[in-house]
């Protein structure tokens, strides 16, 4: 299936010069949506996933039905201040300034396989702090899976390189 013409482009959002890669076209179409989420879920089919992690907000939607169809668990990961219980918490940098993402530090156990999914990995500072978070709990990363992949920030590079990522299209 061809999802690039699924993703809808909107110049000069949410700033001048940066042409937004929009998903909300994919989504609403059943066929690209059911696709999408088969086909990721086919690269780690035979990966004994236990946890799907997913990033705040776009990383919940692709993340919980894949969760679903690998029979795992969905486990968010928030920006600050968001999640009620104790958490773990990283530091990430922005284009301009730092944010925060955290998780429950009840979620994971040093015996846990996650995959960590998004929407779009751009420079990979989402990703790579997210990885982090996993690794300070000490727990296996098995794999990343983005649907966009913006190849010109070179976002790969700052995940750990011995682990299989996947991305179904590229800009
Ligand atoms: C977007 C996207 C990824 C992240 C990718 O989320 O959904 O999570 O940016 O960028 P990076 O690779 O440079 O870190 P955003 O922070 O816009 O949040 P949202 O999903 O809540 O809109
Ligand atoms: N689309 C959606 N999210 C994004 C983009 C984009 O082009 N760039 C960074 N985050």
């Amino acid at each position: 299936m061809d999802l690039k013409s699924l993703i809808r482009d909107i110049p000069d959002f949410p700033k001048p010069g940066i042409l937004f890669r929009d998903i909300t076209t994919l989504l609403r179409d059943p066929d690209g949506l059911r696709y999408t989420v088969d086909v990721m879920a086919d690269h780690f089919a035979d990966a004994s996933i236990d946890y799907v992690l997913g990033m705040e907000s776009r990383g919940f939607i692709i993340g919980t039905p894949l969760a679903y169809k690998l029979g795992a668990g969905f486990i968010p990961v928030r920006k600050a201040g968001k999640l009620p219980s104790d958490v773990y918490s990283v530091e990430y940098a922005l284009e301009y300034g730092t944010d925060r993402l955290e998780i429950h530090q009840d979620a994971l156990h040093p015996a846990s396989r996650v995959l960590i999914v998004d929407d779009l990995i751009a420079t990979g500072g989402t990703a790579g702090a997210t990885a982090q978070l996993v690794q300070q709990v000490g727990c296996e990363i098995a794999g990343f899976g983005f649907i966009i992949e913006l190849t010109f920030l070179e976002g790969r590079k700052s995940l750990p390189s011995d682990v299989p990522i996947v991305t179904l299209v590229q800009y």
